[in-house]
């Protein structure tokens, strides 16, 4: 059974005591989470504040993006090694806005991705088709070429210590949410490859989340899907309400899989 999973992706947003407030609060709302996995990915100028915040509790650390080496001639650049320093478990890779802002391209996120491997840090690997993909049906094309780029040379057991987010480039930050039927197909195509590229067992225990407009009211529509594991969630996570709203209902979703 796969424990659900739910990301808060704070993107560029906040000051310090912004964040500080903001992580408290998911922290206050969130003290035992049961049969879920909440994490909390804030700027990189406030991993610190937050990881103090978050101590050793259920609600793990991630970054939203990290260099491929470990350390060098590199400004403004953050390395693998120095996130796992500060205690992050996870890392956003290949997000579709740093793919279009910053140019980043199939090989370098592949380059992150096995940096990340290397140093422990959970890579969540993210892919996603454009709208004009999806009306050109280029939507597996476009998803299985970003999946196999994001993993090649990746050890034989890598793909089992990744999460993967599938995230429709339309449906981020635009209010239009993929239906619940159009992300399980899109989830159940990725695990068809992972199982290819790894095991059926192996394919069957990766999470894979669905990110791109979820909100407090669209969650359980998703999370009733046995396909989708969790969220990647960005404009919500900024509300601590809604965020702590996301987390139970992935769990009672998980929670009723079991049949609890
Ligand atoms: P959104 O962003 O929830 O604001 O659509 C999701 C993401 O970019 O991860």
């Amino acid at each position: 059974m796969r424990t659900p999973l739910v990301i808060g992706n704070w993107k560029m947003h906040g000051t310090l005591a912004e964040a500080r407030a903001l992580a408290s609060a998911v922290r206050d709302g969130l003290r035992r989470p049961r049969g879920v996995e909440p994490v909390l990915c804030p700027p990189f100028t406030a991993l610190a504040a937050v990881a103090e915040i978050l101590g050793n509790g259920p609600i793990r650390l991630g970054a939203q993006n990290c260099h491929d080496e470990p350390s060098g001639a590199h400004t403004g650049e953050i390395s693998a090694a120095m996130l796992v320093d500060l205690g992050a478990r996870y890392v956003l890779l290949g997000h579709s806005e740093r793919r279009r802002e910053m140019g980043e391209s199939d090989a370098q996120i592949n380059r992150k991705v096995r940096a990340a491997l290397v140093h422990g840090l959970t890579p969540v690997l993210c892919v996603g088709e454009t709208g004009e993909e999806r009306r050109q049906g280029l939507t597996f094309t476009t998803v299985e070429g970003q999946l196999r780029a994001g993993l090649a040379d990746v050890p034989a057991d890598g793909p089992a210590k990744i999460v993967f987010a599938y995230e429709p480039v339309w449906a981020i930050g635009t209010g239009v949410q993929a239906t619940p039927t159009q992300a399980a197909e899109v989830h159940g195509y990725l695990r068809g490859l992972l199982s290819e590229l790894t095991s059926k067992e192996a394919a069957q225990a990766i999470r894979i989340l669905y990110g791109g407009s979820v909100n407090a009211d669209n969650a359980d529509g998703l999370f009733a899907e046995p396909e989708v594991d969790g969220a990647l969630v960005g404009g919500a996570s900024l509300n601590p309400q809604a965020f702590i709203t996301i987390v139970r209902k992935a769990a009672r979703a998980g929670a009723a899989a079991r049949g609890e």
